[in-house]
Formats: structure tokens, C-alpha cells, sequence
């Protein structure tokens, strides 16, 4: 069964964010494959660098998005994603001292986020986007 599915429920009306969107429900997808086979340490740590890496840059060009449509909550949306950050590096060093229980705990972590912050907050500016095109 597929761990994260996307539906329209996530989308947020633009296409490159949906795309790398898109791209993290593969990402996180990949990771649960891999955890339900057992994969070693070495291999979970690679695919969870791989999303690190991933979502840094899809923050990075959410915020440029939300700049340009001069989204109001832009500030309070770039904390967020600052404390998101912090969240996965703090898992990345912890899995890199070899605790391997935490890869549950991860997988778990990794679909909440994805899911809940798209479309608890992502959605917003969505909102927002498609508000100041109507008016
Ligand atoms: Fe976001
Ligand atoms: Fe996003």
C-alpha cells in the first residue's frame, strides 16, 4: 500500500510547487519502501539526506513564490519552515550516531509533515493567491 498518497486535497494551484510537492510524497514513499525492507541504516540515511536536501531547496523556491505574489504571511510561513528544519537535522545527527530505533519514529514524523504542512499551511497561500487573482 502506497505509505503517502497525493490527492487534490494538496493542491496548492501552482504547478512547480506542486511538482516538488509531488516529489516529496516519491521521496517519502521511497523511504517507507525502503524501511518495510528492512533496509540498513546506511540506506535510510542516504534517503533521508536525499529529502533533506530536497526540501531545503523546495523552501527555498516556496518562499521566492511567496515573495513575488507578496504573500502577507510570508514571515510567519518562513518560520515554519525554520523550525521544520531544525526538526529533520536534529533526526539527521541522531540517526548518523547509529540509533536505529529512531527510523520508525522518522517514517512517522516524515508523513505528518508532508501531509500537515501542505495542507495546514501550504494551502494558505494558495488561498491568498487565488483571492488577490479574483479581486
Ligand atoms: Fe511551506
Ligand atoms: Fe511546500
Amino acid at each position: 500500500m502506497t505509505y503517502v498518497s497525493w490527492d487534490d486535497a494538496f493542491d496548492v494551484k501552482e504547478n512547480r510547487m506542486n511538482s516538488q510537492h509531488r516529489m516529496l510524497f516519491d521521496y517519502v514513499n521511497e523511504y517507507d519502501a525502503a524501511f518495510q525492507e528492512g533496509a540498513d541504516l546506511r540506506k535510510m540515511i542516504g534517503i533521508f539526506d536525499k529529502i533533506i536536501s530536497y526540501t531545503a531547496k523546495h523552501f527555498e523556491d516556496e518562499e521566492a513564490y511567496m515573495e513575488r505574489i507578496d504573500y502577507p504571511a510570508l514571515r510567519s510561513h518562513r518560520h515554519i519552515h525554520k523550525q521544520l528544519v531544525a526538526r529533520v537535522l536534529a533526526y539527521q545527527e541522531r540517526l548518523a550516531s547509529g540509533d536505529t530505533m529512531l527510523l520508525k519514529e522518522v517514517r512517522v514524523f516524515l508523513k505528518n509533515w508532508l501531509t500537515g504542512h501542505i495542507k495546514g499551511v501550504d494551502t494558505q497561500y494558495s488561498e491568498y493567491a487565488a483571492h488577490t487573482r479574483a479581486a
